[in-house]
């Protein structure tokens, strides 16, 4: 016994300070970037998403998804029939709209839903109803 409690200075070396919180910070924006690039899921060969298809070959002429005229005429709250819809999509209007004749009935037919899904349109029987 030399009266020496011993202290033997074990507190090892601390780290110098808490553990990576950088890297951990790097990880969450890694998440949230990998959340934010996930692919949309690819359109099936089968179906198409007629929103997109509008914008991409018919807005360049029926501006702002059809709900506004540009080099073609406003189609939201068109009051044509779906057969006239139809057959100008499909066989456009020479000198004025492509033929889109490559578009198969169904993608056809998922369009005309769209121009219809389109609006507020006012009643089409507005002032008729009893
Ligand atoms: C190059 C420009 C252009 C593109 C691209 C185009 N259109 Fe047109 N579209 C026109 C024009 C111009 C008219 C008016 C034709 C006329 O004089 O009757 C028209 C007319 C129409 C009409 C008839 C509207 C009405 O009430 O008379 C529909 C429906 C239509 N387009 C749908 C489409 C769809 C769907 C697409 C894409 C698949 C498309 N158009 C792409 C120019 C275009």
């Amino acid at each position: 016994m030399d009266g020496r409690s011993g202290r033997t200075g074990e507190r090892g070396p601390r780290p110098p300070f808490p553990p990576r919180l950088r890297g951990m910070r790097g990880g969450i924006l890694a998440l949230a970037m990998a959340g934010l690039m996930l692919p949309a899921a690819p359109a099936a060969a089968d179906h198409i998403d007629p929103e997109q298809l509008f914008a991409n070959v018919c807005g360049f002429c029926h501006e702002d998804g059809g709900r506004r005229a540009g080099k073609g005429p406003q189609l939201m709250c068109t009051t044509r029939s779906d057969a006239f819809l139809r057959n100008r999509i499909k066989r456009g209007k020479p000198g004025r709209m492509p033929a889109f004749g490559w578009l198969d009935d169904a993608a056809i037919g998922e369009i005309i839903a769209y121009i219809r899904s389109l609006g507020p349109c006012p009643p089409p029987d507005e002032g008729t109803t009893p």
